[in-house]
């Protein structure tokens, strides 16, 4: 009843008379300045009016499960929040829900604070609370198995247009899936599959944005060469609750265009033009080999074309990292 309430107020955007509230939920009066002040004691400010009613006036800067639901406009991803102040890692907690009945297909799972943040390759992602966005998003396909692992590149093509239009900052791809503004990262994104030879159970894909750190000393002195913040970026302070609905209601899109051909088939044209890499040399290792050349784009199934002195490479993306001649990108 919350979420329902606070989308009435978000909508309204002046006032709303109790009565229309009371009628449109159908409940008491006194159910609804229960809620009302359920939210004030939550940080949103709601002024109240004799003969006029409610008003939202301002909300907190937090994350909550109430204001992604009030303000989500999709058909199924991110309609459903699971939020949690502090948890180890948003994939592991989406793994552990997807399992039982509450991890729905479409499930967002989202927290202040991660303990034990995973980053790609083995690594640790930072997680600090109050500025960031930790969230990941429980899918449950039918598809491929072999096909899943190009929806991370899917979920970078959202992220990348989501930032874009939220904050109409130049955010492009580093392949397969970081977010760069100015040549630094400002989001990883870690996909995690449970599934059979034929089936899949569930795709977890977490996302992991830096948006509201306001200085370099926030992050680790060993990221301060390569990785960045929007409001460090932007010179503005994002809304993460908004950042968040416009995140997923782009993965809904670009990710149902996946579907039809479970590959980038249709989204290879605007994949491409978000890509930094692109007409750029770079350096692509496994760890083992390293393989130099000029990046070219990607082809449907999402490998990166890389033109060397023996012919085009496709490389498949997983345990390889990519880097540019000269630095990061
Ligand atoms: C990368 O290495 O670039 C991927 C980082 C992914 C981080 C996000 S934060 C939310 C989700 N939970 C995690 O533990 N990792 C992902």
């Amino acid at each position: 009843m919350k979420s329902e309430i606070l989308k009435m107020l978000w909508e309204a955007q002046e006032y709303i008379s109790g009565q229309e509230i009371c009628n449109r939920m159908g409940v008491s009066r006194t159910a609804v300045w229960k809620v009302v002040n359920q939210l004030r004691e939550e940080g949103y400010k709601v002024e109240s009016v004799t003969n006029k009613g409610y008003r939202l006036v301002a909300c907190p800067d937090s994350i909550t499960k109430e204001a992604i639901e009030s303000r989500i406009e999709t058909r199924l991803l991110g309609r459903n929040v699971y939020y949690k102040e502090q948890t180890d890692s948003t994939n592991t907690e989406a793994k552990r829900l997807a399992g039982t009945d509450a991890g729905v297909d479409g499930l967002l799972v989202t927290a202040e604070r991660q303990t034990a943040g995973k980053g790609r390759r083995g690594r640790t992602w930072i997680s600090p609370a109050g500025t960031c966005i930790y969230m990941s998003l429980i899918l449950k396909p039918d598809i491929r198995p072999v096909n899943a692992s190009t929806l991370t590149l899917v979920a970078a093509l959202a992220v990348c247009r989501a930032i874009k239009e939220e904050t109409g900052l130049f955010a492009q791809i580093k392949w397969p899936n970081d977010i760069i503004i100015n040549g630094r990262k400002i989001c990883g994104i870690l996909t995690e599959m449970s599934a059979e030879e034929e089936s899949i159970h569930y795709v977890v894909v977490g996302m992991g944005i830096n948006a509201n750190q306001s200085s370099m000393e926030e992050f680790p002195s060993e990221l301060w060469d390569r990785a960045s913040s929007l409001l460090i970026e932007g010179g503005e302070k994002i809304d993460r609750c908004s950042l968040i609905c416009r995140v997923m209601e782009k993965m809904e899109h670009y990710y149902s265009m996946f579907l039809q051909t479970e590959d980038m088939s249709g989204l290879l044209e605007e994949y491409n033009s978000c890509l930094v890499n692109i007409g750029k040399m770079v350096q692509v290792s496994n760890g083992k080999e390293t393989i130099t050349g000029t990046a070219q784009g990607i082809d449907k199934k999402g490998s990166l074309k890389v033109e060397t002195p023996d012919g085009i490479k496709n490389i498949v993306s997983g345990e390889v990292s990519v880097r540019g001649l000269y630095g990061y990108v």
